[in-house]
């Protein structure tokens, strides 16, 4: 068996949702130049008491189904997060419990928005060596829960929800290449620093701007590394499933594969940054409206805190 490939998908957003008009009567700012400068509508957000956790498991359930069988083979749970629950124990221990599954192994993979590609391409190692045969990968992030609503040029971003794929040992493709790199140089550029403001809880500190361009250069140069050696050319990619960061990131990406934007996979409208599950989300929602077919090519990539950026080129 050389592949793991994507046997199911599921996704779960919370109930509630704060619109550009919400965040207008937080702090200055407008729906107008939050659409242009960043194409968000409006983000779900955790209600009081919703976890992490909560969500990975639901995402979980819904690519689950009422599947008992497959759920019983599930023999390793991945979870890409950056808002646990709690410091420890980890989100993955907290959907193992909850998905009644006893001893299997669980964990946490922490590299913030590309967390789902570093989840994905541990996977596909472990079923690459024959390890495990059957893997519960998510993504899931509340990002509203370490969001600063008093900084107009951040707060505007983010979102929270999760996705689940399960992969599974195959002769067929599936995963054909994973790229995962690092660059931790510039940590304050984007991070969550440890030592909190009196009685405030830690929240995102980001340069934006700073941020903003070496994501593009990052991720332009990702597109060519991964093509490379693959087989394939960029004409030969259905849907491109990007990290939902920024409508115009993602434009300059399309623009470097020569693919219309009606061949990507757009939910940041909608969802906003969910970081680790904003991937697995646009998958979801690329599979259960139709637009990825059985047999197409996806290009996933992402770039995130750390510095940390990755990709994988997948046959569905
Ligand atoms: O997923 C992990 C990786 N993260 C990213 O890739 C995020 C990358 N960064 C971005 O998406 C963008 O930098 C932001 C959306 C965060 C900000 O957009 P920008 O075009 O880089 O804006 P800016 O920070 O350069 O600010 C431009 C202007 C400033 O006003 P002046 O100084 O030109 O008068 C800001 O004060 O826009 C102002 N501004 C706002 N105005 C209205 C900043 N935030 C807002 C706001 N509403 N919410």
């Amino acid at each position: 068996m050389k592949f793991s490939k994507f046997v199911a998908y599921g996704s779960y957003l919370p109930k509630k949702i704060l619109t550009n008009k919400d965040l207008e009567q937080i702090f200055d700012t407008s729906d107008e130049w939050i659409q242009t400068r960043t194409g968000i509508q409006q983000r779900h957000i955790v209600e009081e008491g919703q976890k992490t956790s909560d969500l990975a498991f639901a995402a979980a359930q819904d690519a689950l189904g009422d599947n008992d069988s497959l759920k019983n083979q599930i023999d390793l749970i991945l979870v890409a997060t950056t808002t646990p629950d709690k410091i420890f124990p980890s989100v993955a221990c907290a959907v193992q419990r909850k998905l009644n599954l006893k001893n299997i192994p669980a964990f946490d993979i922490q590299a913030v928005c590309s967390g789902f590609i570093y989840a994905l391409a541990t996977a596909d190692s472990f079923i690459r060596s024959g390890v495990y045969k059957k893997i519960l990968v998510i993504g899931a992030d509340s990002m509203s829960t370490i969001t600063d609503y008093s900084d107009r040029s951040n707060a505007i971003l983010w979102g929270d929800g999760a996705g689940a794929v399960i992969v599974e040992a195959s002769d067929e493709p599936g995963i054909i290449k994973n790229i995962i790199n690092s660059n931790g140089e510039h940590e304050e550029l984007l991070h969550v620093p440890r030592e909190s403001k009196e009685n405030q809880p830690n929240t995102i500190e980001m340069q934006g701007n700073a941020v903003f361009k070496i994501a593009v250069n990052t991720l332009d140069q990702i597109v060519d590394e991964t093509l490379k050696g693959s087989g394939y050319e960029k004409k030969d990619i259905d849907w491109l499933v990007p990290h939902q960061a920024n409508i115009r990131i993602l434009q300059a990406t399309a623009k470097k594969l020569d693919m219309s934007m009606d061949h990507v996979i757009v939910t940041i409208n909608k969802h906003g940054n969910t970081s680790a599950a904003s991937i697995p989300l646009a998958l979801n929602e690329g599979i259960k409206t139709g637009r990825i077919q059985k047999g197409q090519l996806i290009l996933m990539e992402a770039f995130g805190g750390g510095f940390t950026w990755g990709s994988s080129l997948v046959r569905i």
